[in-house]
């Protein structure tokens, strides 16, 4: 629900449980007044009572610069005297910066506009509406349009800019980012992401100092050791109580995620592109469209932060069939064989993958070029091997789907390797800086995506040889961050647009994809977790959250994923033991059920399981296609946390209704003398009675008392355990 009270001069948009209020101050500036619980109608003027605020510049002229600095912007500037963390930088064609935004006019339209060229969350006209305000800065002849979608189904609330070019002279935009946001004093805690590969996602959380805290990616994809999102908590909150605000950036590059603490104590917070290597040249006419950010509030704790993000991802932000669908159990052959592999080989898993009731055989790194037995060469040559697939890949993607089998296939179309036919050919095609070798990571270089020939060119490559070979699902990887930023296809004002023109093409290739293959299940990748975002989401259902299959770590880094987003987007698979990266030994069945929290899989080779744990497999499938619904359907709640505790993981999914439930917990380490420990569910109904491991159990013991879990005297003991309600 939007408001316009053009008496009052306020905005209001209320979704379910919160409210968000704009006001204008001395007639034309666009400030924030409040985000938080909903509040109830009628005259919200009160919120503009604020006994210490600068006088506005009308009343008081000649000290302009302490309202600047002072007033709480809805989108804040820089050059003419807000000295705070800018959302908009504009350099005019004087190579002067100054920008200061006044408002013309508001409107609500119904549903959702697309935002050109971007990923964006999405819903028809009965679930959402949007806001657009204008601003414009009458010197520079530039229009700033704020869009504000709000949801009627989940509490969240999108925001957007637009900035327009409507003067006779070029500006350089030295800064976008998608809002900035003003909030009141307080004691706040910055949570994010961290880690590194084979450790991503670990959780963060940072008392907000004077000064600025941020976190941010300038690596051109968001990175192993970031992620494009934040919450503010309030300094008490937890995991159930306490008032929290989550921004999640809805794309997969660089970005700024920043709070600062003002000399007042107030707080502003930003999130968009991050400015660093970032400049857009906009020419007269012309538009910039910013990323969208899902904002959110929660009254009730960071789990219920998380459920919500869950609930829009899955709802309004995945667009592929897959998200409420039964998705296929995988062997993807990587940890299997490496680059050591063939046909013959890679049939004979899938014969053991058929009669273990695995439905798809992913192809990983390794069957194309002519030398691609390593991780040097061949990137940009996207034809099968000859000697690994004598009579092409089409016949080989036949033969799965004669066994029964779904067939998928590994790419990573957005690098070139300097051994390849194709950077022979196009030698232009890689960033590069003029006088420079470009630098090389894991042997391979970015291709230039800002080169429409060279987009054109990789895009076709892919859809012609899923055409030929009628592939199921495709594996989207991109293996290096990048560097050397310059393109031979783009004029000297237009190579800071580079990063952002990569991530721009990325998405309209995806996008292409999709367009002619709706059915293809596509799963994005990036060494692992180093592109986990909500951009890639509206393109995958699914993203490999990393390269660490071992169960302790896993967990770590499924409960830092699951902070933002769904269980069912994780991909998750069974790898062996002891495990390379870590060495350690753990059981089959342990490292299966940690697994299942996630889209399930297997990646070791099949050919040389123990036939104890290869006879475990169908029973493995079977549980977890019981468990599938639930995680794509389902509440998700943190009920112990092995980061925290150092000893037991666990993570309950309820049913909406709370019919139905299950929890896995994983006792990572033994405690010596340890007795039972309270699982402390939630979700479940207090007056229904539900049967627990043979025992019945009335909801609100469950939740209150909790359930005891029997200790035992074993590390990494894993177990599922199912809470089904039982007729009273
Ligand atoms: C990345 C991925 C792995 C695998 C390899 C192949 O590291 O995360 O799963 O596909 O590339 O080179």
């Amino acid at each position: 629900m939007i408001a316009i009270d053009r008496e009052h001069q306020l905005i209001r948009l209320d979704t379910p449980h919160t409210t968000y209020v704009l006001g204008l101050l001395d007639g034309k500036y666009l400030t924030h007044l409040y985000y938080g619980a909903k509040l109830g109608a009628g005259d919200l003027s009160a919120l503009f009572f604020d006994p210490d605020a600068a006088p506005v510049p009308s009343a008081c002229p000649r000290e302009k610069a302490g309202f600047l600095d002072a007033a709480p912007f809805e989108y804040g500037t820089s050059g003419i005297g807000d000295f705070r963390e800018p959302a908009l930088v504009v350099r005019s064609a004087d190579g002067q910066e100054g920008c200061e935004l006044f408002y013309q006019s508001a409107r609500v339209i119904p549903g959702k506009p697309k935002l050109v060229g971007l990923p964006a969350s999405f819903g028809d006209q009965s679930e959402v509406s949007t806001l657009e305000v204008d601003l414009v800065d009458p010197v520079l002849d530039l229009a700033v349009t704020l869009q504000y979608s709000v949801f009627d189904d989940v509490d969240v609330i999108t925001r957007s800019a637009r900035i327009t070019n409507q003067g006779k002279a070029p500006v350089e935009l030295l800064r976008c980012l998608s809002f900035s946001l003003d909030l009141p004093a307080g004691d706040y805690d910055m949570i994010t992401l961290q880690g590194a590969w084979a450790r991503e996602h670990e959780i963060e959380r940072r008392p907000v100092g004077f000064g600025g805290m941020e976190a941010g990616s300038i690596r051109g994809i968001p990175g192993h050791d970031a992620n494009p999102f934040f919450f503010l908590a309030d300094r008490g909150t937890n995991e159930r109580q306490g008032s929290v605000c989550g921004f999640v950036l809805v794309y997969s590059g660089n970005f700024l995620a920043k709070v600062q603490r003002t000399q007042f104590g107030s707080i502003r917070a930003v999130l968009g592109i991050h400015p660093a290597r970032f400049t857009w040249h906009l020419a007269p006419g012309e538009t910039f469209q910013a990323p969208e950010a899902l904002l959110s509030w929660s009254g009730t704790g960071i789990g219920t932060l998380s459920r919500t993000y869950h609930d829009l991802i899955r709802r309004h932000l995945i667009r592929s069939k897959y998200v409420f669908e039964k998705r296929p159990v995988l062997v993807n052959n990587w940890e299997a064989t490496y680059f050591d592999f063939d046909e013959e080989k890679l049939l004979a898993i899938a014969a053991a993958a058929k009669k273990a009731g695995i439905e798809m055989l992913v192809t990983d790194d390794g069957w194309f070029g002519t030398h691609r037995d390593t991780d040097s060469g061949c990137l940009g040559d996207w034809l099968a091997n000859q000697k690994k697939f004598p009579e092409g890949f089409p016949a080989f993607v036949e033969k799965l789907h004669k066994m029964g089998l779904l067939a998928g296939l590994w790419f990573e179309p957005e690098s070139i390797s300097k051994a390849s036919e194709l950077y022979e050919k196009y030698p232009d095609w890689c960033l590069k800086i003029s006088g420079r070798t470009p630098t090389l990571c894991r042997d391979q270089w970015i291709a230039d995506l800002s080169n429409p020939a060279c987009e054109a060119y990789l895009t076709g490559a892919i859809l012609d040889l899923v055409r030929r070979s009628k592939i199921d699902y495709i594996k989207w990887d991109m293996n290096r961050p990048l560097a050397d930023l310059g393109s031979a296809a783009l004029p000297p004002e237009r190579q800071g647009e580079i990063a952002h023109r990569h991530v721009l093409a990325v998405y309209r290739m995806q996008e292409r994809l999709l367009a002619e293959f709706p059915d293809l299940l596509l799963e994005n990748c990036a060494g692992g977790g180093s592109r986990f975002d909500a951009g890639m989401l509206y393109y995958s259902p699914q993203i490999w959250c990393s390269d660490d299959m071992d169960p302790a770590e896993r967990l770590k880094i499924q409960e830092g994923t699951e902070l933002v987003y769904p269980v069912s987007t994780m991909g998750a698979h069974v790898g062996a033991s002891p495990y390379g990266i870590t060495s350690r030994v753990s059981d089959f069945d342990t490292r299966a059920k940690c697994a299942m929290m996630g889209t399930f899989g297997y990646e070791l080779d099949l050919t040389k399981l123990s036939e104890e744990d290869f006879s475990k497999i169908p029973a493995q499938v079977a549980t977890y296609r019981k468990l599938q619904e639930l995680e794509e359907t389902g509440d998700y709640y943190r009920i112990a946390s092995y980061r925290e505790n150092g000893w037991l993981d666990a993570v309950e999914i309820a049913a909406k209704d709370g019919k139905e439930a299950f929890v896995l917990a994983v006792q990572v380490l033994t405690q010596p003398n340890e007795k039972s420990t309270r699982l402390y569910l939630q979700g479940l109904r207090p007056n229904a009675r539900y049967e627990v491991e043979g025992r019945i159990f009335p909801g609100d013991i469950l939740m209150q008392a909790g359930y005891p879990l029997a200790h035992k005297i074993h590390d990494l003991d894993a177990r599922i355990i199912r809470i089904r309600e039982v007729e009273a």
